[in-house]
């Protein structure tokens, strides 16, 4: 078990990023609850590990959630760990823009960490202690082509994480934002363009468990790609869109 964490709780714990690091942190000897929509997925990932216990939920219902959480602290005790991984990637440009699809899309990637919270913090408050984690994406650090759905919900995401991190860490809980580049999941694997640097999502939840495990605040990776969009994005407008211009468009 690691020292850190007796017990976790885990959402879009299915399939990708979220589905490896509930094996390996069950496989360390913590009590993971893993949650996603897809039951059948859970059932199998449960059947991999006795330390995991399926949590079903759609993260844009707020009751569910709910009770979700309740149904998980009265199943462990308490969560002393909560990653909110679950998101969408839904490619858009300006060209096709659907109100619609950009507000689900906000609606899971922002909405659903927004739904979880309203449980999670109360409880960590009493009890003084806790970490969580956000899953945001170095596509929220500035706006990208095609990205006009997937970019503002990681950016309002990043800005969530900041707060806080200020207003709890004064209460002895751990926030952390977890900001990867490209990894190979189910969610990039529908993309036709460029993806510089991909990392396997074994990989990924190398970097993301080293950096929980250090209460780090923002665990960003591949270090090529988040060193090149950070000084990306210090530079004035000017600059910036002169260089993303460049960049290969689908
Ligand atoms: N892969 C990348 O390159 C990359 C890069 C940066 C950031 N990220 C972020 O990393 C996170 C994990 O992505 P991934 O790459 O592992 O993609 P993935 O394999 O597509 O996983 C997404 C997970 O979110 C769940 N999910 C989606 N909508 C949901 C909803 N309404 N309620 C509950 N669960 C929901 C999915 O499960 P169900 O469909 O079963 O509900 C699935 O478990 C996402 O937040 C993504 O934006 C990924």
């Amino acid at each position: 078990m690691t020292a850190r964490w007796q017990t976790a709780w885990i959402t879009g714990a299915s399939t990708g990023i979220g589905c490896e690091l509930a094996l390996r942190l069950a496989r360390q000897g913590v009590r993971v609850a893993a949650s996603a929509r897809s039951e059948e997925k859970l059932a199998e990932l449960a059947a991999a590990h006795p330390n995991i216990f399926p949590a079903p939920l759609d993260v844009t219902v707020r009751e569910d959630v709910a009770a979700t959480h309740a149904r998980i602290i009265a199943e462990f005790g308490a969560i002393d760990l909560a990653v909110m991984n679950a998101g969408v990637w839904d490619p858009m440009g300006a060209e096709d823009y659907d109100a619609a699809r950009a507000a689900r899309t906000m609606e899971v990637n922002y909405g659903g960490i927004a739904n979880a919270l309203e449980p999670l913090i109360p409880a960590m408050l009493i009890r003084g202690k806790g970490q969580i984690a956000l899953v945001s994406s170095v596509a929220g650090y500035r706006g990208l082509p095609k990205a006009i759905a997937y970019a503002p919900s990681k950016a309002a995401v990043i800005s969530l994480a900041e707060v806080l991190k200020l207003d709890l860490e004064r209460h002895g809980i751990v926030v952390s934002l977890i900001n990867p580049g490209f990894v190979d999941t189910p969610m990039t694997r529908v993309n036709d363009f460029p993806m510089p640097f991909m990392v396997s999502s074994e990989a990924a939840v190398d970097r993301i468990l080293r950096g929980l495990e250090r209460g780090q605040f923002e665990i960003a990776f591949p270090w090529r790609l988040v060193g090149a969009l950070k000084l990306l994005r210090i530079l004035p407008y000017s600059f910036y869109f002169s260089v993303v211009r460049r960049l290969p468009r689908t």
